[in-house]
């Protein structure tokens, strides 16, 4: 966009980084995440009830991409008649096949998330943007840039890993049906369920960037070098789990990285738990069982993995 500016907190450093994660954090807290969920049930639910009857869909599409976009519109307290354009958003951003249309949906949603912004400064109403847009930090208002770069990383942040490992997960299901119908019989395992399969399909790529000269296992890096650093590949250690690759719902100690370590660790992982786990919730205790379609084609790609097509289907 030809703009300089961080997306906070994942691009600063300790001690800024600390201040803004103290300030974020009570937003995405497990009290938070309780409020929100009886409408994040209610979005599931609709968009389930949209294709139970059809007998069946491609799944990223129908629910695994716009299901965490409803989340973040009732994050931010966005009325329902934007959910269109936000898909469209959504998609352009992250999956548009040509640069032109993700830089137009990019441009989009910054001036979009900055009226909201602007809206919120004259007139707060005590939802997540005006939280924002009134905090101080070290005694002062955050910048327009700090507001910018916090909404835009909720919005990028929390869509494409949960649509990426609903992808995964319900890929997953749909090829082993004995772990299927035994989830069906015991939903109580779901939510341990989750953590393996979080484990087995560690979906983020992180990058840093070096600040000083370094020599890595033979390798050197300059300062300014940017660096992608796999750290999730840690939840598919063979000396940490046996057996990495199967998914194993008896598995105990599950300590994966999905959600990365250390001081940038996951801001959102309690709201993305309870997104999957309302939404394996809901389709195991609501569905028939779902299989893949003969003959269609699963494509997943790189970078941040996930599924881009997945067709499913089950008895309507
Ligand atoms: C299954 C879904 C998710 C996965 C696998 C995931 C994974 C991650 C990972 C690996 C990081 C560390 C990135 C790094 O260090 O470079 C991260 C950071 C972050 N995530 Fe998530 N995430 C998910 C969902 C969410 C959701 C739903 C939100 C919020 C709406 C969110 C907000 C954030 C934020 C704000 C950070 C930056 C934290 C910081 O820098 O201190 N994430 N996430």
């Amino acid at each position: 966009m030809g703009e300089q500016w961080d997306l906070i907190p994942l691009e600063l450093d300790p001690p800024e980084h600390g201040k803004f994660r103290q300030l974020l954090n009570p937003l995405l807290s497990p009290p938070a995440v309780a409020r929100l969920t009886p409408r994040i049930k209610e979005r599931c639910a609709a968009l389930i009830d949209r294709v139970r009857g059809v007998g069946d869909c491609e799944f990223m599409g129908a629910f695994g991409r716009a299901f965490p976009v409803g989340v973040f519109m009732e994050l931010m307290g966005l009325p329902e008649d934007l959910y269109d354009t936000f898909i469209d958003w959504e998609f352009a951003l992250l999956h548009a096949p040509d640069f032109g249309r993700k830089a137009a949906a990019a441009v989009a949603i910054r001036d979009f998330l900055r009226d909201l912004a602007n809206q919120r400064r004259a007139h707060p109403t005590g939802d997540l943007t005006s939280i924002v847009v009134h905090a101080e930090i070290d005694g002062r208002k955050l910048s327009d840039d700090e507001v910018k770069g916090i909404l835009y990383l909720l919005f990028v942040g929390g869509l494409d890993t949960v649509a990426a490992s609903l992808g995964f997960f319900f890929r997953h299901l749909a090829t082993d049906l004995d772990q299927q119908r035994m989830l069906r019989s015991h939903p109580d395992r779901i939510d341990k369920a989750i953590e393996e399969l979080l484990r087995r399909f560690s979906v983020v790529t992180t990058w840093r960037q070096c600040k000083v000269d370094v020599e890595l296992a033979g390798a050197r890096l300059k300062a300014g070098d940017w660096i992608t650093c796999n750290d999730s590949l840690g939840s598919l250690d063979p000396s940490e789990f046996a057996d990495p690759m199967t998914v194993d719902l008896d598995r105990r100690n599950v300590r994966h990285l999905a959600f990365s370590f250390g001081p940038h660790f996951c801001m959102g992982s309690h709201l993305a738990r309870r997104e999957l786990s309302v939404a394996l919730h809901a389709w195991l205790t609501t569905m028939p069982e779902w299989r893949l379609k003969p003959g269609a084609p699963v494509v997943v790609h790189g970078g941040l993995f996930g599924v881009e097509h997945l067709e499913l289907e089950w008895a309507a």
